[in-house]
């Protein structure tokens, strides 16, 4: 999928970036962006940041350090799995993540995880994509469901604001966008 995203990033800034602005262009601090891919959200942050990207892929990898390359920020990019990340208890101010909690195979184990690096006054700040509550769309996401997932490793159809508020994250605030196919979560730890 990585090349094939990378060559999706103009389509991405038009019908994403408008969400992607919005939702990380406050995070303060050290910010550590979880599952990073290609390194979409790293335009967005405030340029005083020093940002930590982490994904499992490789390849993703290699896209999000020409993207952090392009760009004058202070960043790193590692390999690691954000259900064990290899970071001490409260080292980052500011936890993004985004259209990541449908692929990982435990997300409440990687809300922890986001949850424990983050500190303790520090906010965790999500994008995803969610089940619409426009009817037909909601049909259409359950009848592409297990297919996407088959192909994507996506779960189309799921609800993030259930799954932080099952991880216990306190959520500070939640917005849907898009015929309700986007949402945005701003969680803190508890
Ligand atoms: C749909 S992509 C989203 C990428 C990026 N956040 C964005 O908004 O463009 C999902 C990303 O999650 C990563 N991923 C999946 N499972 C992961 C895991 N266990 N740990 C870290 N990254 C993971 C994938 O490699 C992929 O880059």
């Amino acid at each position: 999928m990585a090349d094939k995203l990378a060559r999706w990033r103009q389509l991405d800034r038009l019908f994403a970036g408008r969400y992607r602005r919005s939702q990380f262009e406050h995070a303060n601090g050290r910010v550590l962006a979880v599952a990073c891919g290609t390194g979409r959200n790293f335009r967005y942050l405030p340029s005083a940041s020093e940002v930590v990207g982490i994904d499992i892929s490789d390849a993703m990898l290699a896209h999000a350090r020409t993207e952090l390359d392009g760009l004058e920020l202070d960043g790193t990019v590692n390999q690691m799995d954000s259900q064990a990340l290899d970071f001490p208890d409260d080292s980052f101010d500011t936890v993004i993540s985004s259209f990541s909690t449908c692929t990982f195979p435990d997300p409440i184990a990687a809300l922890h995880e986001m949850e424990r690096v983050c500190s303790p006054d520090g906010e965790i700040l999500l994008l995803e994509h969610r089940r619409s509550d426009v009817a037909p769309l909601a049909w259409l996401q359950d009848w592409r469901a297990e297919a996407h997932y088959e192909k994507n490793g996506c779960r189309l159809n799921h609800e993030p604001l259930e799954t932080v508020e099952k991880a216990g994250l306190t959520v500070e605030n939640a917005a849907t966008a898009f015929f309700g196919l986007v949402t945005t979560i701003d969680a803190t730890p508890r």
